[in-house]
């Protein structure tokens, strides 16, 4: 982490994601959807970024996009408050891993209304924020 390094992105512009897609997807298609991202950074360039068994790593991002999406607070009941940004600090994060990651996910969603029920209305808010929230998660 560079302690000068300032996110080129404002989070209060960054709109959430719409709470009706968990009421289209619920627990169970989010899960699996998340699990195919984790399977996508297991063959990417920064698969050395996360533990080597990243089954811990999929459940925690899942209990937080439930949440974000409109369903139970699942993160917040099991790990606190998410305080993302900070939870990143300790990985190197910059424009170029953020753009794998990113890359990583838009693999997934380019499937995401038949596997996982992802209401096609909000594929384009969801995509809007994952973009803003990831140049957010940036520290160098
Ligand atoms: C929309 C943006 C992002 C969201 C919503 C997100 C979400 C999460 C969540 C929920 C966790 C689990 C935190 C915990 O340990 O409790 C996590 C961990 C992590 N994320 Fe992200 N993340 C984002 C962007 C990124 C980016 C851009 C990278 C790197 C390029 C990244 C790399 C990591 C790493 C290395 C971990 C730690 C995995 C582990 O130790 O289990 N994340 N992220």
């Amino acid at each position: 982490m560079n302690p000068n390094f300032v996110p080129p992105v404002n989070p209060q512009q960054i709109a959430s994601p719409s709470r009706d897609i968990y009421a289209a997807m619920g627990q169970e298609n989010i899960s699996r959807m998340i699990d195919d991202f984790y399977m996508e950074l297991e063959k990417s360039p920064i698969r050395e970024m996360f533990p080597r068994d990243m089954r811990a790593s999929a459940e925690k991002s899942a209990a937080f996009f439930i949440g974000l999406l409109g369903g139970p607070p699942l993160y917040h009941q099991r790990y606190g408050n998410p305080m993302m940004r900070a939870r990143h600090l300790p990985f190197p994060i910059n424009q170029g891993a953020r753009d794998e990651w990113l890359a990583c996910f838009e693999r997934v969603l380019e499937h995401a209304t038949e596997r996982y029920k992802f209401p096609a209305e909000h594929l384009e808010g969801f995509r809007k924020f994952l973009h803003g929230f990831s140049l957010w998660m940036m520290n160098c």
